[in-house]
C-alpha cells in the first residue's frame, strides 16, 4: 500500500525541498521505492535540484489534463522517481491544486512512499495538499518566524484530521534561541530529528543529487538515515567514525 506524505513548512525557504530530496534518499537507503512529487506550484525547484530540465511531461501538464501522470515519472540515478514540475512561468497563472488529490492517485500501489515536496504558505493550495495526503512531516527552522509558520500548519492539519508524524528542524547552529526540546514544547509535536545549517546541503543541489548519495558519511546524511530509520522502524546506529571539526557543532534531538 502506498502511503502519501506531504512535505510541508508555513513558511518559506525552510528545506523541504532538500529535505524532501534527502528524506527520499534516506528511505531509498532502506530499499524502500520512493516517488517524489513536486507540489511547489509557484517556486518549483525540485526538478532542478535533481537534474530535470524543462521536462516536456510534467506535473503542470498532469493537473491540466494533458497527461497522465504515469507518463510523467521520470527516473534518477539514485533510484528515487520523480514527478517534477516545469520551471516555465507560463504555467503560474493556469495553476491551481484542486485536482491534485485525484491525479495523485494515478500512482497508487507504484511505490512503497510518495513524498510531496510542498508549497509554501498556510493558504488553499496547501489544504489541497492536506488533504490529498495520508500524513505530513514538518520542515522548520528554530527561528520565531518559521516556528510560527510551521504552528499554523500544524493547526490546519489538526482542523482536516490529518495526522503530523513529525517535526525535522533544519538549519540548527549551535546558537539557536530554540531548541529541540523548546519546540517539541511549544508545538506539542515530535521532533523527528534536527539537521544542522551545512554547505554541503546547497552543494548537493548544486551537483543534483542528495547529501546521502554525495557524501554518505557526513553527519546530515546520518541524521537524515536516523530520522528515516526511527519511521521506518529500522535498525540505524548514528555512529561518526572521524570527529571532525563541525561534528561537535550537531546534535540529533
Ligand atoms: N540544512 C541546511 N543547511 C544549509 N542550507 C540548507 C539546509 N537546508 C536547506 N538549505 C538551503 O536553503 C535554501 C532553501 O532550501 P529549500 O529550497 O530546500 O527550501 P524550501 O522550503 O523548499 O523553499 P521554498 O519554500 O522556496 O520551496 C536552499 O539554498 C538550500 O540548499
Ligand atoms: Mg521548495
Amino acid at each position: 500500500m502506498t502511503r502519501y506524505i506531504l512535505i510541508a513548512s508555513g513558511k518559506g525557504g525552510t528545506g523541504k525541498t532538500s529535505c524532501s530530496i534527502n528524506l527520499a534518499a534516506a528511505f531509498t537507503y532502506f530499499n524502500k521505492d520512493v516517488i517524489l512529487v513536486d507540489a511547489n506550484i509557484y517556486n518549483p525547484n525540485l526538478s532542478i535540484n535533481l537534474g530535470i530540465i524543462n521536462p516536456i511531461k510534467n506535473m503542470q501538464e498532469v493537473l491540466l489534463g494533458k497527461y497522465h501522470i504515469l507518463e510523467a515519472i521520470h527516473n534518477h540515478s539514485s533510484r528515487m522517481r520523480i514527478v517534477p514540475l516545469s520551471i516555465s512561468s507560463s504555467y503560474i497563472t493556469k495553476m491551481d491544486l484542486s485536482n491534485f488529490k485525484r491525479v495523485l492517485y494515478g500512482i497508487d500501489g507504484l511505490a512503497d512512499f510518495v513524498f510531496i515536496d510542498g508549497t509554501s504558505g498556510n493558504n488553499i493550495d496547501t489544504i489541497h495538499l492536506i488533504n490529498a495526503v495520508n500524513e505530513i512531516i514538518i520542515i522548520t527552522n528554530p527561528d520565531t518566524a518559521s516556528l510560527t509558520d510551521a504552528m499554523k500548519t500544524i493547526r490546519l492539519a489538526n482542523y482536516y484530521k490529518k495526522p503530523v508524524r513529525g517535526i525535522i528542524l533544519n538549519k540548527t547552529t549551535p546558537n539557536d534561541f530554540y531548541t529541540s526540546q523548546d519546540v517539541e514544547n511549544l508545538m506539542k509535536t515530535e521532533v523527528l530529528g534536527s539537521i544542522e545549517l551545512n554547505h554541503l546541503i546547497p552543494m548537493a543541489n548544486h551537483y543534483k543529487d542528495s547529501i546521502l548519495n554525495l557524501y554518505p558519511l557526513d553527519r546530515s546524511s546520518l541524521g537524515f538515515k536516523k530520522i528515516a530509520s526511527d519511521l521506518l522502524n529500522e535498525y540505524f546506529e548514528f555512529k561518526v567514525e572521524n570527529k571532525g571539526f563541525f561534528s561537535r557543532f550537531v546534535k540529533l534531538k
